[in-house]
């Protein structure tokens, strides 16, 4: 068959779509994917007519915006919509790098984490509250063991500062592939007596802070991010009284994850909860007859440290933890058995 020359040049075009089309099939696509977009190929061939008018045909245009394309039931029907990529059964090969939002990074388990997470290789935003040379010195030993890190100020009670740490993180990074929610306070007290400001400020930094965390990092995090929850074994079991506020944070932060688990899992995000039992951080060094209680209450006989805590975060944050969504793990030492 001769061609018109409009006719030729829409041939090369086609030829250009199909190279387009093998680049993106062997980027990554499944089987399935491919056979769909050869499909989609083919429809074009068949939609073409050698003497059409070729006016608007730009080789870069969208296949769905080519001017003789444009509302074809059989290209559409063709391309994989975007929760059809979702929904294939590969696991999604993880980003070349990779940054995280730490809230509460400063000391503790939060220190150990932006710590861990910096060894892996990811680049690590961490928010602070009131420590900020414990954040700073995180920072530097971050950035001396060859890493990327940055420090922020935010209260975890207060949304706005959260965002603007987000906002921060993202123009700094470029995206949040993880989110950290580990920042927490425990303001025990007996119920007669606990300042009902108490209640409200362990939710604020507990719960709420979480929450808005979450809100704030998703325009920045891309398909298949991970949000991981800190909470506590406390959600579960609670040996002794005046822990009322923060037993009832932690047990929100457990509902919390299988509600955005759900939210977000269109979106192949993940969001899970751990659990830890009793690990040596400031929070639990203050009274050491409580200590000695909870040590006696593990089947191990001791606290945790951070990094172990830290090395669950990594896990789940890593290409392992792909299918794992809406969980609650416990890491505890036993203390919940
Ligand atoms: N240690 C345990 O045995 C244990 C057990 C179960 C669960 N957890 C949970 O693990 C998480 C970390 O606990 P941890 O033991 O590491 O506590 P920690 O040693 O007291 O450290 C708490 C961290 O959270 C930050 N933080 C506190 N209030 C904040 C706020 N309003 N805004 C931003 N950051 C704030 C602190 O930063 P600044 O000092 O800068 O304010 C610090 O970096 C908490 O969610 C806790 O509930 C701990």
């Amino acid at each position: 068959m001769s061609l018109t020359p409009e006719g030729r040049a829409l041939e090369s075009h086609v030829a250009e779509v199909w190279a387009k089309l093998e680049e993106r099939a062997t980027a990554g696509l499944s089987a399935e994917e491919c056979a769909r977009f050869v499909a989609a190929a083919r429809a074009i061939e068949a939609a073409i007519e050698p003497d059409a008018a070729i006016d608007g045909c730009r080789p870069d245009a969208p296949l769905t915006d080519h001017p003789w394309l444009k509302g074809s039931t059989a290209v559409s029907a063709a391309l994989p919509t975007h929760s059809e990529r979702l929904a294939s059964p590969t696991p999604p090969a993880l980003p070349e790098y990779r940054s995280a939002l730490v809230t509460g990074g400063s000391r503790g388990i939060g220190a150990a984490i932006a710590t861990r997470l910096a060894a892996d290789g990811i680049r690590v935003a961490l928010t602070y509250n009131a420590s900020r040379t414990a954040a700073d010195r995180v920072v530097e030993e971050i950035t001396e063991a060859g890493g990327h890190a940055l420090a922020l100020h935010a209260d975890s009670a207060d949304a706005d500062q959260i965002r603007a740490a987000a906002d921060a993180t993202g123009r700094e990074y470029g995206k949040i592939d993880i989110l950290v929610n580990n920042a927490g306070i425990g303001m025990g007290g007996p119920i007669e007596e606990m300042p009902i400001e108490h209640f409200d400020r362990t939710m604020a930094v507990n719960v709420r802070g979480p929450f808005a965390a979450a809100q704030a990092v998703l325009p920045h995090m891309p398909d298949h991010g991970r949000i991981i929850n800190i909470g506590s074994v406390f959600a579960d079991r609670t040996p002794f009284g005046t822990l009322s506020a923060y037993v009832t944070s932690k047990a929100a932060v457990a509902g919390l994850t299988r509600a955005l688990a759900r939210d977000l899992g269109g979106r192949g995000i993940t969001v899970n909860n751990i659990q830890p039992g009793p690990i040596s951080t400031d929070l639990t060094s203050a009274d050491s007859h409580v200590r000695d209680v909870m040590t006696e209450a593990t089947a191990l006989r001791r606290f945790g440290t951070p990094e172990e805590i830290a090395g669950l975060v990594a896990y789940l944050a890593g290409p392992e933890a792909s299918y794992i969504t809406g969980a609650t793990i416990t890491a505890d030492g036993g203390y919940a058995v």
